[in-house]
């Protein structure tokens, strides 16, 4: 089968989140099971010279004329990537804007004008896309375009909306729309704007998203953004397929980012990892403490607001050491930098470091995740591999890749509790202590550490998943299902 996938962002080339990880990771794993799978993504912050060679050029119709717009092309890992050169991708920094904050103006023109351009693409070097697989809202008119205005050329093709997270819509003014020469539907309309991915959720011909669990949760009016009605009526045509890591790059086996190595077999690495937190990152070196790691966007969806709220007991209650490592939200930020200057025991680092979190990653004892909602989350997933125990809000991917030694005591990898709130945050912090200190039984910790250790997260059967819905979807005959 021929999959196109159109994303705003894909490693290595581009990242603001784990959509990029997701996007690169996932066409090599088809590939490898004999498909061709490609990208379409912008190409950012790159001279044109250094964006590949070149394939075509493209005159893509906007409202104020024709745009131009050159595809250039890399391969990586077998996997080719389109780059869409534009001045408004090749001249700015950031991906949707100078800081996380303050979005682009033309976002709404910059994106639909790479979702013009991959379709135009395809026609102009005759790759017929069996299934278009767009992800998030940025590639949301795609399934639109088609759907309207579906030439000769895409009649076999069918389209597939990845979701990775609902919050983030793109909503934009009509007049956005009407500039950027789109055929009005008021479909894709919501509260007098349109909605990028209102449009995909309405005209794509399958949905998913990146977990079982999150699939359910978004079809509720609590989690469903304002988009729980379109989700419900459309449940049939909407899975879960839970994202899958790359296992080369977290290996605590070969992991180049860390200086120690270590595996089931033999986990000595694993202490002086530890140990090299402590000292790299300013705790007092302890091998006896139990050292709780918090990687992520600073933000309240990732819980951290309620963490700020029973930190301070648990430091002054607890003897437990926290690293936490993220940037986001400059209060949080500002609170909790005020936090570590009165406590040894806390670590706060405000950076971006992929090297600091491979480090943090496999050297902590345990992995504090308490997402007001997670999509998947990948970061529990990197955990359990450095046997690092996860303890999680149950929600969304959270709750499908991590089992509750509580509940399944035999099984369990990680710990899960329902409520986020600080006395639950707490309470599982000294659960976690508890488990750290037994050294026997199904709910030691070696025992936890070892199921974690054993758990298989690559990419392989989540890919198999992901093609068994291609399939199902290009053995219909036509794509007009609706
Ligand atoms: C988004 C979600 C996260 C998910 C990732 C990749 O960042 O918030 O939960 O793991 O996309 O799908």
């Amino acid at each position: 089968m021929n999959i196109l996938m159109i994303t705003s962002e894909a490693v290595p080339f581009s990242k603001s989140g784990g959509l990029a990880d997701v996007v690169g990771a996932l066409p090599p794993a088809l590939i490898e099971k004999g498909h061709d799978a490609r990208i379409v993504v912008p190409a950012y912050n790159m001279k044109i010279e250094d964006s590949g060679e070149l394939v075509c050029k493209l005159d893509v119709p906007m409202l104020d004329g024709a745009e131009k717009v050159q595809i250039r092309m890399k391969t990586v890992r077998g996997v080719i990537y389109y780059f869409v050169c534009h001045k408004v991708f090749n001249d700015r920094i950031g991906i949707y804007g100078d800081t996380s904050f303050t979005p682009y103006s033309d976002n709404f023109f910059r994106f639909a004008l790479m979702s013009k351009a991959a379709l135009q693409l395809c026609e102009a070097i005759d790759f017929k896309p069996d299934v278009l697989h767009c992800h998030d809202w940025t590639a949301g008119l795609v399934p639109y375009f088609l759907k309207v205005n579906r030439s000769q050329f895409f009649m076999g093709t069918q389209t597939m909306f990845t979701i990775h997270n609902l919050a983030y819509q793109g909503t934009f003014p009509r007049m956005d729309f009407l500039h950027a020469n789109i055929r009005p539907d008021e479909k894709l309309f919501s509260n007098g704007q349109v909605n990028m991915i209102q449009a995909a959720l309405v005209y794509s011909d399958y949905i998913t998203t990146v977990s079982p669990t999150y699939a359910k949760e978004i079809q509720t009016p609590e989690q469903g953004c304002g988009l729980d009605p379109i989700l419900t009526k459309r449940h049939n045509k909407l899975k879960g397929i839970v994202n899958g890591i790359d296992i080369n790059e977290w290996n605590p086996e070969k992991d180049e980012l860390i200086p120690y190595h270590f595996s089931l077999k033999k986990m000595g690495g694993k202490a002086k990892l530890k140990k090299e937190i402590q000292t790299q990152l300013g705790l007092p070196v302890r091998a006896d403490v139990p050292l709780f790691a918090m990687i992520s966007r600073l933000a309240a969806q990732k819980g951290f607001d309620t963490v700020l709220n029973c930190l301070e007991c648990i430091l002054n209650e607890q003897d437990v050491q926290f690293v936490i490592v993220g940037t986001g939200d400059s209060a949080l930020e500002n609170s909790l930098k005020e936090l570590a200057q009165k406590h040894e025991n806390l670590s706060v680092n405000i950076l971006f470091s992929n090297k600091v979190a491979h480090l943090v990653e496999a050297g902590s004892d345990f992995f504090l995740m308490p997402s007001r909602y997670e999509p998947c989350g990948l970061n529990q997933l990197y955990s359990l591999r450095y046997g690092t125990i996860p303890i999680a809000h149950r929600t969304g991917g959270l709750a499908d890749t991590i089992i509750d030694v509580d509940k399944f005591p035999k099984e369990g990898t990680g710990l899960l509790f329902d409520d986020l709130t600080e006395y639950e945050i707490v309470k599982h912090v000294h659960r976690a202590t508890e488990l750290y200190k037994r050294k026997e039984g199904e709910d030691s910790i070696d025992k936890i550490r070892m199921r974690a250790m054993n758990q298989d997260f690559s990419w392989s059967a989540s890919a198999d998943e992901y093609i068994n819905v291609y399939k199902k979807l290009t053995n219909r005959t036509t794509g007009e299902t609706k």
